[in-house]
């Protein structure tokens, strides 16, 4: 029988004699003593292997790394000079007395200590990357945060209710992962987005107060904070209001940071997407970075400099511009750098000016290749509204507001990383914000129609019912995104609960009164029934988990993710399948799928 966990061995066992059993981390040969550090998943110990005990020694040399072993020893002191602070068990060491082999292992495609994996080999060999103590302590972090999730919203009258996973496909705006039924032929389920339409449904039903921690599918565009299949901590709760339901969720982030990760985030500040979108140029912005947008375009009209005033002229355009302290120190590189970077968001160039001498505007104070093109009353404008000191550089971006907003936030958040601790527009603590009052709809310019800009079961806000018809755009919504430094770790809205609002949204997104009944005849039946007000939110508990464990990607906080490219490289999925399956599913492929590059 293991007496104890190899990693929690300290000081407190000096004598005893102890059994662990784990992996042979490492195996040292030290000319007639082998040293094996054991690891087991509360961390390493140290073993030492004496020749005085021949049988014991005699399997100690044939042990290889990753060998499964049980050992059996006494805990003594490590000698003076050697002990390791940073470890439970750094201070001690067991002196073997039996080893016993419980398995052999392969040699290991990678040292478990090497941190120059690729991540295709990492994800290939999973079970061994898994292995690695910063994966355990990933893991072991969500489990802390999913009990702490449960625990408090069991506390506050919260239950937990499964929802299907096989069920129609409902509309969060992604591309639906299908399940073809074999007893329905040509018929499919998809896989659930979210479970919305469901929480909602038992509002109706009564629950008062539903969560769960749960699974949504979604076939979309991957990035590091984006997985195809990915958990949801999905809350939904009846009679309650958007600030209500604001301070619940807000009390549950606060509790579980607290309790997993000993940090106060205190009272959220709340920011209108307008705000948002008109100072940080974006709906989830990072505030650890102070940088703010100053706006230009209605300044811009009066210039000739074409670049600014063709984007102050478009419609939907926008010129702003970034100023940042101390950066007239950037070299042309380091600009040229910036410039290819903002590339990326579409923007065709980055200007800027240096400012080195705030009371010449002309090209003696500032140095750029743009001010020879605007006016006196043009820069001054730029230097009062940004307030401008000698040696900062101003960046400017002007083209279609999306483009400016996208490549100007992204360079604002590039920028603080990057140079902003040091001089003071950067601050590494966590700034959580709600970010409210979101449109209804936004256009989609392609297909020139409106969509939800959450979920067509928002709630426009008391008073915006009848924008709906007349102006569109100009309709907010009971909807509110949690944002942590700078990712949206939840979203969530007051719905509608009355049918005929419904179907109203339903037409402003010229969705015909026969699709509705099709698609969601189920809802707008039951909203009938006598629905109460209700709405909730979801978080993204791996982006949640990803943020807290200070990991780089949503990939390192789920035990067995996907690629970027949709794949599981452990099981090889997805994989052909045989024709006697297809067969069964009534399925006849188009054509021969290429096989992968
Ligand atoms: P939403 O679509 O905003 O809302 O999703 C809620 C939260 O889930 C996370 N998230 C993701 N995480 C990883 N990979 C993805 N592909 C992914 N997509 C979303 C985000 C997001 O904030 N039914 C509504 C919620 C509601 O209205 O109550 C919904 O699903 O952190
Ligand atoms: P050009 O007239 O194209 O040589 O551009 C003059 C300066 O404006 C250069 O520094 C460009 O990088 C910059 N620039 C060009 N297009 C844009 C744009 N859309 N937004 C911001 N700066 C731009």
């Amino acid at each position: 029988m293991r007496t104890d966990y190899c990693g929690l061995i300290d000081k407190k066992f000096l004598g005893q004699t102890v059994t662990v059993k784990g992996w042979a981390h490492r195996r040292r040969d030290h000319g007639g003593v082998i040293f094996i550090d054991l690891r087991d998943r509360e961390g390493l110990v140290q073993v030492v292997i004496d020749p005085d005990t021949p049988e014991a020694f005699k399997t100690a040399d044939s042990a290889r790394n990753e060998f499964v072993l049980s050992i059996t020893g006494i805990v003594r002191e490590r000698p003076a000079g050697t002990a390791n602070s940073k470890m439970i068990s750094g201070e001690i060491e067991i002196l073997a007395k039996d080893i016993e082999i419980l398995n052999t292992a392969a040699t290991p495609p990678f040292q478990i200590d090497d941190e120059n994996l690729s991540e295709n080999v990492r994800l290939t060999n999973r079970v061994i990357d898994l292995r690695r103590p910063a994966m355990q302590k990933n893991l072991r972090l969500r489990y802390r945060v999913a009990m702490g999730v449960r625990n408090h919203l069991d506390k506050q009258g919260f239950i937990d209710i499964e929802t299907p996973m096989l069920t129609r496909s409902t509309p969060e705006g992604a591309r639906d992962y299908l399940v073809p039924s074999r007893v329905h032929p040509g018929e499919f389920f998809a896989l659930p987005q979210s479970p919305q339409l469901f929480k909602q449904l038992l509002m109706v039903a009564g629950f008062d107060r539903y969560y769960q921690i749960t699974k949504c599918f979604r076939d979309e565009d991957l990035r590091a904070d984006r997985q195809p299949e990915f958990t949801q901590i999905d809350i939904e709760t009846s009679f309650l209001n958007e600030d209500q339901i604001m301070d619940i969720t807000e009390n549950m982030a606060q509790e579980i940071f607290r309790d997993v990760m000993n940090v106060e985030l205190g009272k959220f500040p709340r920011m209108t997407y307008g705000d948002a979108m008109f100072y940080y140029g974006s709906d989830k912005p990072d505030l650890r970075v102070s940088l703010k947008f100053t706006e230009l375009t209605d300044v811009m009209k009066a210039e000739e400099f074409k670049v600014f005033r063709g984007a102050a002229d478009m419609a939907n355009g926008r010129v702003v511009a970034l100023r940042v302290p101390n950066g007239a120190t950037l070299s042309r590189k380091e600009i040229d750098d910036y410039t290819q970077f903002v590339g990326i968001y579409g923007a065709k160039g980055l200007a800027y000016i240096k400012v080195n001498d705030v009371t010449k505007l002309n090209e003696e104070g500032l140095q750029s290749p743009i001010v020879k093109f605007l006016s006196a009353a043009g820069l001054q404008a730029i230097i009062e509204r940004t307030g401008a000191q000698n040696g900062d550089i101003i960046f400017f971006g002007a083209d279609k507001a999306k483009v400016v907003n996208e490549a100007i936030g992204a360079l604002r958040i590039k920028i603080g990383h990057e140079r902003g601790e040091k001089d003071g527009y950067f601050v590494r603590e966590w700034r959580p914000l709600w970010v409210v009052d979101f449109p209804m709809f936004e256009h989609d310019e392609e297909a020139d129609r409106w969509t939800a800009c959450h979920h067509p079961f928002t709630s426009p806000k008391p008073g915006h019912e009848d924008l709906m018809d007349t102006d569109p755009g100009a309709c907010l919504a009971r909807a509110y995104d949690m944002v942590l430094n700078g990712w949206e770790i939840g979203g969530g809205s007051v719905r509608i609960h009355q049918a005929a609002v419904q179907e109203k949204v339903f037409a402003a997104l010229k969705i015909s009164p026969e699709e509705q009944q099709n698609k969601f005849g189920f809802l707008l039946d039951n909203l009938k029934f006598g629905a109460p007000p209700h709405g909730g939110l979801a978080f993204g508990l791996d982006r949640l988990v990803t943020l807290m464990a200070g990991a780089e990607s949503i990939r390192d906080v789920i035990a067995f993710p996907k690629t970027q490219r949709a794949q599981c490289l452990l099981t090889n999925a997805p994989n052909a399948v045989d024709e006697k399956q297809l067969r069964e599913l009534n399925l006849r492929l188009r054509q021969k799928a290429e096989p992968a590059a």
